[in-house]
């Protein structure tokens, strides 16, 4: 693997591959020792235009784990927030840095840095998909779960970057898939196009409770995303009742796992009773950032 730029690249092999390397430095890191695969001598630059509390400090510090360098670059401190192209950046800093981790707007974006620096190019979010949210996602679906053969994920809500990721993640990993949206607000037409190829293994719905009926693992996310800000209002009318809460969770199979990438807006999408009762499993996913993306780091960029 040289990149992560999308869910849609990895095939099933190489999303085990990634979800055992994680474990084996879960477990190294939780039992105090250093981890066996490192990046010793390597430099990661961290580039954001979005806001982020997990993505900053699991990046940050696994690459410290892992003995390289986290090197955080502000979009607005960089040339880049005054105009300076992706081509020209990407050239630049494919002469100093050994990988990039880059969490933006456009999927374009992230294409383009990895066409012109040459560089290990890991996507930490854009508009359109966040694969290291959903490689987290699996490895906590995987420990709680003890696998992924037989069991039903759904997700509740705005048919997001989050909303992307996982149907391609869940499905590729062997669970089958059922999503609820507003008709408005589908996961785009490619994706869902990568759904209907897994037949009836996957379903999209406007009813709630359709979806969740004999879930094993129900997913939402925020109503708006980062830079939707102005939309607010409209989709907190568009999303009323899309909200997983005690009544939703009594359709769903017996120990029905609950996550949410974070951060929540308790009261919309999840009620904070739900929330909290399913604390334990929410924060072991955020805690799994940190081991998913140091199997990541190490697959792209060891030499
Ligand atoms: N889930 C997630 O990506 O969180 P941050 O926006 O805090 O990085
Ligand atoms: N859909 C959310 C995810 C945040 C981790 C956003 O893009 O803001």
């Amino acid at each position: 693997m040289k990149s992560l730029l999308t869910m849609e690249q990895l095939s099933k092999k190489e999303l085990f591959e990634i979800l055992d390397i994680a474990t084996e430095m879960k477990a190294e890191t939780k039992a105090d020792k250093k981890n066996t695969k490192n990046l010793e001598g390597m430099t990661l630059g961290m580039i954001f235009q979005k806001s982020s509390t997990r993505t900053r400090v699991s990046f940050e510090v696994g690459m410290q784990q892992l003995g390289g360098y986290p090197l955080f670059l502000s979009g607005n401190d960089l040339q880049l927030g005054r105009g300076e192209s992706i081509k020209d950046t990407a050239r630049v800093f494919g002469r100093y840095l050994d990988g990039i981790m880059i969490r933006t707007f456009k999927q374009s974006d992230v294409e383009e840095l990895a066409e012109y620096s040459g560089l290990p190019i890991i996507n930490g979010l854009t508009d359109y998909c966040h694969p290291c949210q959903v490689l987290a996602d699996l490895l906590t679906i995987k420990e709680h779960k003890g696998g992924f053969d037989g069991l039903k994920a759904c997700y509740i809500g705005d048919g997001n970057n989050m909303a992307n990721s996982l149907l391609v993640g869940c499905l590729l990993a062997g669970m089958s898939f059922s999503i609820a949206t507003p008709e408005a607000y589908k996961p785009c037409e490619h994706i869902m196009q990568v759904g209907e190829s897994y037949g009836d293994k996957f379903s999209w719905t406007t009813d709630i409770f359709e979806a969740a009926k004999d879930a094993d693992v129900i997913f939402t996310d925020v109503w708006a995303s980062m830079g939707q800000e102005g939309e607010a209002e409209i989709r907190r009318k568009a999303f009323a009742g899309y909200c997983i809460d005690e009544k939703l969770l009594a359709v769903a199979n017996e120990g029905c796992m609950v996550q949410h990438c974070l951060p929540a807006h308790k009261g919309d999408e999840i009620t904070e009773d739900v929330f909290e009762a399913h604390a334990d499993e929410i924060f072991d996913e955020a805690e799994n950032r940190l081991h998913a993306q140091k199997a990541v780091l190490w697959l792209c960029m060891h030499k």
